[in-house]
C-alpha cells in the first residue's frame, strides 16, 4: 500500500511523537554492542520522517536522549553524542530540509559547544520553514520543561499563570499538542516524554524494537489511531 493512500482512507493525526526505544536490546538480541543498536536506530529517522511527510502529517517528535540518560555508561552516552553530530551534520543539507522548520527540545547547555551551537544554527536557519516539522527531544525531561517555563514567567513578574502562559512557554510553544504517541519495544510508560502536552494523546505500545520499525508498522500505527475515538471528555449525541 503506498502511504499517500492511507490519507484518502484514515483518519491521520496532525503531530505524532515518537519515544525510540529498543534500541540496546535490538543490539543484545545480536550479540552487538548496545552501540550499534542506536546506530541502526539513528538511521531509521530518515526513513521515518520521509514516511510521515508522505503521509500527510505536518508535526514529529523525537524523543532522541532524556535528562535521565545522562545516567548510562560513559561509552554508551558518547556513541550517542557522536550520532547527534552526525543528526546535526545532516539537518545541514539544505535540499534534504529546506522547508522543513527543525527545532530541539530539551537544556542544550549540557552539550559539547559544537552540538550546541549546530543545534542553535539549525534552529534559527529553519524557523520561517512551514511544511513540515521535525522536534528533536534532548537532554529532554518534561518536567524540567513545565518548570523552566513556570522560572521563566515568574522572571516575567507573574505571580499566576494559565493553562495558556505555561503552554507558551514550554518548548513545543509552536506546535499542537501530539495526538498520538507511539512508543516502540513494548514498554506501556511515557518516561518524562510530554507529560503536559499528552493528556488527551492516544497512545499505542507496539512491540516492534525501533531499528526495526517499518513502513508496515507505520500503517499499522496509523490504523489503531485511526480507530481511536477521540472524546476529550464530552459524548457523542
Ligand atoms: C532508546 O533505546 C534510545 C535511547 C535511549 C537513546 P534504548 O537504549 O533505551 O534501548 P533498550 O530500551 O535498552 O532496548
Ligand atoms: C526513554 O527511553 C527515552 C528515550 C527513548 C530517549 P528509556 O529507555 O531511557 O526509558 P526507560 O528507562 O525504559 O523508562
Ligand atoms: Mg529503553
Amino acid at each position: 500500500m503506498e502511504l499517500a493512500e492511507l490519507k484518502t482512507m484514515y483518519k491521520l493525526p496532525t503531530h505524532i511523537g515518537f519515544i525510540i526505544d529498543g534500541n540496546g536490546r535490538w543490539a543484545k538480541k545480536r550479540n552487538l554492542p548496545r552501540s550499534q543498536g542506536h546506530i541502526k536506530g539513528f538511521n531509521r529517522l530518515e526513513k521515518v520522517y520521509k514516511m510521515v511527510r508522505e503521509l500527510g502529517i505536518k508535526y514529529i517528535s523525537i524523543y532522541a536522549f532524556s535528562t535521565e540518560n545522562w545516567n548510562r555508561p560513559k561509552e554508551e552516552v558518547d556513541g550517542l553524542m557522536k550520532l547527534f553530530r552526525r543528526v546535526i551534520k545532516d539537518f545541514y543539507n539544505k535540499n534534504k530540509y529546506e522547508d522543513t522548520r527543525i527545532e530541539f527540545f530539551g537544556d542544550l547547555n549540557r552539550f559539547e559547544e559544537d552540538i550546541k551551537t549546530g543545534a542553535l544554527d539549525i534552529m534559527e536557519r529553519t524557523k520561517n520553514n512551514k511544511d513540515f516539522h521535525i522536534n528533536i527531544c534532548m537532554n529532554y525531561g518534561g518536567r524540567e520543561d513545565i518548570v523552566q517555563a513556570v522560572n521563566k514567567l515568574i522572571k516575567q513578574g507573574k505571580t499566576l499563570v494559565t493553562i495558556e502562559d505555561i503552554s507558551q512557554n514550554l518548548y513545543s510553544k509552536n506546535c499542537p499538542d501530539p495526538d498520538f504517541i507511539i512508543r516502540t519495544s513494548g514498554e506501556c510508560r511515557l518516561s518524562n516524554f510530554m507529560p503536559w502536552q499528552s493528556t488527551y494523546s492516544e497512545l499505542y505500545f507496539p512491540k516492534v524494537l525501533w531499528p526495526d520499525f517499518s513502513k508496515k508498522d507505520l500503517i499499522e500505527a496509523i490504523k489503531e489511531y485511526s480507530s481511536r475515538d477521540r472524546r476529550f471528555g464530552a459524548i457523542k449525541e
